[in-house]
């Protein structure tokens, strides 16, 4: 997720309170998660609950088996996708960070999950080379200069039908400004034209607000 510095919404924050309450309900493992990302000093840049939640739906909507994640920080998001693959499925999830990963494989063992996953240590541009597909889902939350670069390597290793999603698009609405000096702006904007640009490729983004405050995420079928 995003790492600027205006507090989020308070209201937005609330909403997302009563959704988790309402919706999501304890959930000892994701919690576990977070605390020990917290103790472990991880930044605190995770999908927020609802939207991990929403992760999960559309892995199992498109009953997807094998599912690619590039950016696994401590594995709250990881966690959400490794149980909507069900028990046969998997999930291969790639982290520069080793102790981002070190972290993670705790959380997803503790989670129950962790056979089911495995996590790649490296610069993703690098270590996407020695991953297999296809996949029938992938989600794309690393750096955002690479966007672009992960999408041709999302492509080769989809079949027709897989979902491609890609987190933190709206930035607070600076995807708007064409004379953005940052990097992550400039890698959110590039993937936008190479989207737009794919023929195989059906696509919408979808704003978002809450604890993470307003940003979205670009979604994208293979067709
Ligand atoms: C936004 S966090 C991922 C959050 C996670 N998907 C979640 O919601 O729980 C981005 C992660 O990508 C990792 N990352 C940054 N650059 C990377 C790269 N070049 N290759 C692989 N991982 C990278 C960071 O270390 C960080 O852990």
């Amino acid at each position: 997720m995003v790492e600027r510095l205006s507090p989020p919404d308070p209201a937005w924050e609330a909403v997302d309170r009563y959704i988790a309450e309402h919706l999501l309900g304890r959930d000892t493992a994701l919690e576990g998660a977070l605390a020990a990302n917290a103790a472990a000093g991880l930044p605190d840049i995770d999908v927020s609950p609802p939207q991990g939640r929403m992760l999960h739906l559309l892995v199992r909507m498109a009953n997807a088996r094998r599912v690619l994640e590039v950016g696994t920080l401590g594995g709250y998001s990881t966690i959400e996708l490794a149980r909507a693959v069900g028990p046969t499925g998997s999930v291969v999830t790639l982290e520069i960070d080793p102790h981002h990963a070190a972290v993670a494989r705790d959380n997803l063992d503790r989670a129950g999950v962790g056979e089911r996953v495995e996590i790649v240590i490296g610069p993703a541009v690098e270590t996407l080379a020695s991953v297999s597909g296809p996949f029938d889902l992938i989600f794309i939350d690393a750096d955002k200069p690479s966007n672009v670069a992960y999408l041709h390597a999302a492509l080769r290793l989809s079949r027709p039908g897989t979902t491609i999603m890609v987190d933190n698009v709206v930035r607070e609405g600076e995807i708007l400004d064409a004379a953005s000096a940052d990097d992550r702006v400039i890698g959110t904007r590039a993937l936008f034209e190479a989207v737009a640009a794919e023929p195989r490729l059906t696509a919408t983004a979808i704003q978002t607000v809450g604890s993470k405050k307003w940003d979205g995420f670009l979604i994208a079928i293979v067709d």
